[in-house]
């Protein structure tokens, strides 16, 4: 018998089993999908805060992005697979990255004081960049493409798997949150990370996401953050104004030309800046090439002794 058309309303239950963290939107759990028979599987989710889940208009604009989100799949990108409401709350569930997060891998070395050697560094930029390639150009199910911008690159936004994966998550939904009526003229991103021109005319661009990639390999290769204050509005004047220190005048180790491509990804102006994820893609692979011999070390044992210092 043909069963196509026919619904399936047997839902899987979802056990939350430790809190991971907190951010904007909510908080995050370890948790589990159980279907029949003691299958489970561990997953992220992500419980929308009630204040959010009760605005219509938030709600409509963060299903749109989660749906768009829902059709990346990619390697480099954590994967949604489901957007549900338990009560009057909403939440997603990604996939799990049983791992750390890019901010605490940061925090781990200003904590030893040593720099995130470059080869580690621009081993996690090519997979961050990897990642908003494959988002610049996504085929809709009717067969049309679009771009679909991340809006909130950040460290904490980056999942470090033990197993040496590099993985960006929560593409979309700073923008949905900030152009909803439930956060208004408030940016969801960290502001230290956002673009000039974010900051200027607040429109989320490819080109803003260049600025925040190239903004986290200067802090990995730097431990030094060349724009953030205390006070939200002085980091806000510092994206758009303060000079930027060469991270090689920072750090001596640091080969000219990476120092160079890290500048070039934070040029204020948008045609001194590299266009798309795919150019600056290219200069790290033309320096890895030439200036970066030798092989890396596996992300995933460099993790193991960076945890055991
Ligand atoms: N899929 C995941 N697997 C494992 N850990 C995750 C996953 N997603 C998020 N986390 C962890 O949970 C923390 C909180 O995530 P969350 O996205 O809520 O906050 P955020 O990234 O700090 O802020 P934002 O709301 O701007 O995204 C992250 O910093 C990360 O350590
Ligand atoms: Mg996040």
């Amino acid at each position: 018998m043909d069963r196509s058309n026919e619904s399936f309303e047997d839902a899987f239950r979802i056990i939350p089993r430790r809190l991971i963290g907190k951010g904007g939107m909510g908080e995050v759990y370890e948790a589990e999908m159980h279907g029949v028979e003691g299958f489970a599987r561990p997953v992220a989710l992500k419980l929308i805060k009630e204040e959010y889940s009760t605005r219509p208009d938030f709600i409509r604009l963060f299903v749109a992005e989660a749906r768009l989100a829902a059709l990346l799949n990619h390697p480099n990108i954590i994967q949604v697979y489901h957007f549900g409401r338990t009560g009057i709350r909403y939440y997603l569930l990604m996939e799990f990255v049983e791992g750390m997060d890019l901010e605490a891998f940061i925090v781990r070395h200003r904590l030893l004081r040593k720099p995130v050697p470059p080869e580690v560094a621009v081993r996690i930029v090519t997979g961050i960049l990897k990642a908003l390639a494959h988002a610049n150009d996504v085929i809709l199910p009717n067969g049309s493409r679009t771009s679909i911008v991340h809006s909130d690159v950040s460290p904490r936004n980056v999942m470090l798997s033990f197993e040496g994966g590099v993985k960006l998550g929560d593409f979309g939904i700073a923008r949905a949150a900030e152009e909803s009526a439930a956060s208004p003229g408030r940016y969801m991103g960290k502001p230290e990370y956002l673009s000039p021109e974010r900051i200027e005319d607040g429109v989320s661009s490819p080109a803003g996401d260049i600025f925040a990639v190239a903004l986290v390999l200067y802090e990995m290769i730097t431990l030094h953050h060349p724009f953030y204050n205390e006070d939200i509005e002085r980091t806000m004047e510092n994206v758009r104004y303060a000079p930027v220190p060469a991270p090689a005048d920072l750090v001596p180790d640091i080969p000219p030309r990476l120092s160079t491509i890290v500048l070039t990804g934070l040029a204020r102006r948008l045609d001194e800046r590299y266009a798309d994820a795919f150019q600056f893609l290219d200069a790290l692979q033309e320096l890895i090439s030439r200036f970066l011999a030798g092989s890396p070390p596996a992300l995933s044992d460099y993790m193991s002794e960076l945890l055991e210092e």
